[in-house]
């Protein structure tokens, strides 16, 4: 069997599939995100261990012995988190994570410093990476970066806790904005303009590299079998393509998860720095993927359910549903954490614009559906300036489990989605590919094949006429509320 551990933001996930990927245990458990500061988002990289170990032990409770049929591990994580390590092995303070946007001057600074940055790293700087972190702790909690002796990605510390190493992997590393995108190496020229050592950052690997194996201590603390092997595996972008075989040049997809990402691979590395595109080295060897990264996923509907007094989203999704309007009265802007892909704007803030006293929230929520669906047009909008994104997307993640999300979706974009059959399996799935990947010399092609297709979910004429229409106010509401965001 081969299990994947996914850092999730809302959740660590596990997955144990056997040698035909069927599921034989799985688990999730919460996490909480803390916001010390309007715009901070942290978690302690304990909490993540907590969970991790929880959900190996929910996983072990519910099949007996499980874990000891696993033959190789894979990790995946949310990325650009930053990890510090101190010289007794924990970690300095909690870490700064993907949704931050305390470092957005530092970002300018970096840019201004080094025009060429997207160019060499993929896109230019954004508040959510790691680089510019480092410069904001430099400036403001210069006591902790002096103390650090390794900058790690929120799952490089798990794999530091099970084998003892510290690594990381193509993609999580591309995510720092440190690494040289064409020679898959960490740019000297990048980690000199942010001042660290080469010796702080880990080791780099390809996906399916093996990293270290499981230790003494490890086994005891997780019930995992000493000495298997861990892989490197990959930031959750690149992690939930392998898990549907979006492997080859033009494999497209949408993954719809509490952020969200428009993701198509490519056999070259093709920077498109000016439309705020992420460039970044793929899960595989000589692979890379273009990525319109947005902050804003599936976690819009969940907040907008949670406060509108909805405990059920599923049911309240299926009340809008059976509501049939085309689309809601009511115009939303999700830009509940700032945004990144296309506007690179860590003050953007939500916005429900144009209610009347009659409005209610079946019809906020289905603004947030639509407000969702809209920042994947800005998305396709984005890819396109360098090239064509393909007809017909897949969606994964959870936001795609219901039917009419993706209707909306498919309608706002004017194209047919596909659904896969195990398309929620998401990130664990695709880094226990890798892991299988390592340990049975298998060919890539026929371990990260596509998998078997669920539907394919047509645009709605009417919705769609009712929301190309509605796009021209969406774009200039933010245009026109932009200088008033503080
Ligand atoms: C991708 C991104 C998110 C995080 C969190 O650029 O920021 O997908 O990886 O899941």
């Amino acid at each position: 069997c081969f299990l994947g551990i996914d850092i999730g933001t809302s959740a660590v996930k596990t997955l144990i599939v056997d040698s035909l990927e069927r599921p034989v245990a799985g688990a999730e458990v919460a996490l909480t995100t803390e916001r010390p500061a309007p715009g901070w988002s942290e978690q302690h990289p304990d909490l993540w261990w907590q969970a991790v170990r929880r959900a190996l032990a929910e996983m072990s409770a519910s099949v007996p012995g499980v874990l000891g049929r696993v033959a190789a591990v894979g990790l995946s994580g949310q990325m650009h988190g930053a990890v510090l390590v101190g010289e007794d092995d924990r970690p300095l303070r909690p870490a700064i994570l993907w949704n931050d946007g305390r470092a957005a001057a530092e970002a300018a600074a970096l840019n201004a410093a080094m025009p060429d940055l997207g160019e060499i790293a993929g896109v230019p700087a954004m508040a959510g990476f790691l680089a510019p972190k480092i410069a904001w702790l430099r400036a403001h909690e210069p006591e902790t970066l002096a103390s650090t002796k390794q900058i790690l990605l929120p799952k490089d510390w798990i794999r530091f806790l099970l084998t003892g190493e510290f690594a990381t992997d193509m993609c999580d590393a591309a995510g720092s904005l440190l690494l040289d995108e064409t020679r898959r190496q960490w740019s000297t020229a990048i980690v000199a303009a942010v001042g660290l050592e080469p010796g702080q950052l880990p080791r780099l690997l390809e996906g399916p590299d093996i990293s270290g194996r499981v230790t003494a201590s490890a086994a005891e603390a997780t019930g995992l079998p000493q000495g298997i092997p861990v892989v490197a595996g990959a930031g959750d972008a690149a992690a939930a393509g392998i898990g549907i075989g979006a492997i080859e040049e033009g494999d497209a997809f949408i993954s719809l998860g509490t952020s969200s990402q428009l993701f198509l691979t490519t056999a070259s590395y093709r920077p498109n720095p000016g439309a705020l595109v992420h460039a970044f080295a793929h899960a595989l060897p000589n692979r890379w993927f273009q990525m319109a990264a947005m902050l804003n996923g599936a976690s819009v509907m969940a907040w907008t359910a949670g406060v509108t007094g909805m405990t059920d989203l599923g049911a309240a999704l299926e009340a809008v549903a059976t509501r049939g309007r085309a689309i809601s009265p009511v115009t939303f802007l999700p830009y509940l954490q700032g945004e990144r892909t296309p506007h690179d704007d860590p003050a953007a803030r939500g916005v429900f614009f144009g209610m009347d006293g009659g409005a209610d929230g079946l019809d906020l929520l289905q603004a947030a559906v639509e407000g969702m669906a809209f920042t994947l047009v800005d998305a396709v909008a984005a890819l396109e300036t360098a090239g064509p994104v393909p007809e017909t997307l897949a969606a994964v993640g959870g936001g795609s489990r219901g039917r009419f999300v993706v209707e909306v979706v498919a309608s706002a974009l004017g194209r047919p989605i596909r659904r896969y059959a195990v398309g929620e399996r998401g990130p664990a799935f695709g880094v226990a590919r890798l892991a299988r990947l390592a340990v049975t010399g298998e060919a890539i092609s026929s371990v990260c094949a596509k998998p078997e297709l669920r539907d394919v979910v047509l645009p709605n004429a009417e919705r769609q006429a009712a929301l190309t229409a509605r796009l021209p106010l969406y774009r200039d509401l933010y245009r026109a509320l932009k200088p008033l965001f503080p």
